[in-house]
C-alpha cells in the first residue's frame, strides 16, 4: 500500500462547517492530493493543504479545453467504516475521458490509493447524519503554458473531497430541448469533459427562464430521440417495463445508471435499453402509460420527474408512492452502502 507525502494543515477549518446546513460544494476538505504528469510520466503525488495553486494564465487547459472531472461520493457505514461507491467504475470513466481528450491516463494506484489517503486523513469531514456522504472530486487538466493550439506536455491530476448533506431534489421539470445540442455522436458527450458542462449552460438557463429545472436533451442531430438529462441520466417505466436510452458517445455513462439497470434486472423488472423516440415518449403520455420517470445520477441516486414539456405541451408524471421501482432501489442502494443489506454486487470499496 502507498503512503504518500502528506504536509499538514496547521489549523483545520472543520469549525466554519454548518454541518447541519450543507449546501453543495460549498466547504473543501483540509487536504487534497496533488499529482503532475510531466517529463512522460506521473510524478509521485502529495497530500497538501487545500488552497491556492500557481499556475500559468497560459495553461493549456484554460484556453484549449483538456480539463476533466469524475464524481462521485464515500459514506459511513452503520458500523463506522466508511466505503466509497464503485470507484473502480468512476477509475474506467475517468481514463476514458483523458483518453478522449488526448490526455495521459492515470495508473489506478495513484487514483484508489489517492483517494483512500485523501479520506482517512480529512476523516472528520465526512458527515455521520442519514443520507450524508463525502463527495469525491477527482479531475484533471493541461498545465503546460503555451499559447499554441497543441495537446500539452503537462497535466495536473487532483482530488478535493467536500462534505455533502442527504439531497432530495424537489421533483424536476424538464423541457424538451429540439434546437440546442450538448453534444453530438462522434462528439465528447461519453467523456466527463469541463466542455460538456460549459456548453450546457446557455440552453438550461433558457429552459430555467421558461420555468423548468433542467433540459432533457436529444441527439444532436435530428433531435427526435432522448439522450440524458443536465447531469443525470433518464429512466420511464412505460407498461411496467424499465426503459433507458441506450448508450451512444452522446451519452455520459452513468454508474448510477448502470447500478439502477443491475439492481432492476435483479428485481424481475424487464428492462429496455433502446433508442427512444420523443414521439414514442409524447403517445405514451397521452395514453397515460407512463407510472414512472426519474433522473438517475450520483448527487440525488433518483430524481423523480414531475413534468416533461414536449413542443409546448407539459405532461406530468405522478409523485413516487413507497411502492415504486425508484423508492425501492434507492432504499436498497442506500442499505448497501450502509452496510444494512449484503453487498452482493461487491459496489463498497472499503478504506482500510
Ligand atoms: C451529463 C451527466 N449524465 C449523467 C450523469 C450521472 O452519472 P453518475 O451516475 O455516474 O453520477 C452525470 C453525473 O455525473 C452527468 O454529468
Amino acid at each position: 500500500m502507498a503512503n504518500y507525502p502528506v504536509q499538514k494543515i496547521t489549523k483545520s477549518r472543520i469549525a466554519e462547517v454548518d454541518f447541519s446546513n450543507l449546501e453543495f460544494g460549498k466547504h473543501i476538505s483540509d487536504h487534497m492530493l496533488v499529482c503532475v504528469f510531466e517529463n512522460g510520466s506521473w510524478g509521485q503525488p502529495s497530500i497538501v493543504p487545500f488552497g491556492d495553486l500557481s499556475l500559468s494564465p497560459a495553461m493549456l487547459s484554460l484556453h484549449y479545453g483538456q480539463a476533466i472531472f469524475e464524481g462521485m461520493k464515500a459514506f459511513r457505514m452503520n458500523d463506522g467504516r466508511i466505503t466509497i461507491f464503485r470507484p473502480d467504475k468512476h477509475y474506467l470513466r475517468l481514463n476514458r475521458s483523458l483518453d478522449r481528450m488526448c490526455m495521459p491516463t492515470l495508473p489506478k494506484e495513484i487514483f484508489l490509493e489517492g483517494l483512500s489517503q485523501l479520506i482517512r486523513l480529512d476523516e472528520q469531514w465526512l458527515p455521520g447524519t442519514h443520507g450524508s456522504s463525502l463527495y469525491l472530486r477527482p479531475f484533471s487538466f493541461a498545465s503546460e503554458s503555451r499559447l499554441g493550439v497543441k495537446i500539452s506536455d503537462k497535466y495536473h491530476f487532483i482530488i478535493l473531497t467536500s462534505p455533502a448533506g442527504s439531497y432530495q431534489p424537489k421533483p424536476y421539470r424538464l423541457k424538451v430541448e429540439k434546437h440546442y445540442a450538448r453534444t453530438v455522436e462522434g462528439g465528447t458527450g461519453f467523456a466527463k469533459c469541463a466542455g460538456n458542462y460549459g456548453g450546457a449552460y446557455y440552453p438550461t438557463r433558457m429552459a430555467v427562464r421558461e420555468g423548468y429545472d433542467q433540459v432533457l436533451w436529444t441527439d444532436g442531430k435530428e433531435h427526435q430521440y432522448i439522450d440524458e438529462v443536465g447531469m443525470m441520466n433518464v429512466m420511464f417505466m412505460i407498461d411496467g417495463v424499465l426503459h433507458t436510452p441506450q448508450l451512444n458517445t452522446a451519452i455520459l455513462e452513468g454508474i448510477t445508471r448502470d447500478s439502477i439497470l443491475t439492481i432492476a434486472r435483479d428485481m424481475g423488472l424487464k428492462v429496455e435499453e433502446r433508442r427512444i423516440k420523443v414521439s414514442e415518449i409524447e403517445q405514451a403520455f397521452k395514453e397515460n402509460r407512463i407510472t414512472e420517470a426519474f433522473g438517475v445520477g450520483t448527487a440525488a441516486v433518483v430524481a423523480p420527474i414531475a413534468a416533461i414539456n414536449i413542443e409546448g405541451t407539459d405532461y406530468t408524471v405522478q409523485a413516487p408512492d413507497s411502492n415504486s421501482f425508484q423508492l425501492k432501489a434507492k432504499q436498497l442502494l442506500h442499505d448497501m452502502r450502509m452496510g444494512v443489506s449484503h453487498d452482493k454486487y461487491g459496489w463498497n470499496y472499503i478504506v482500510g
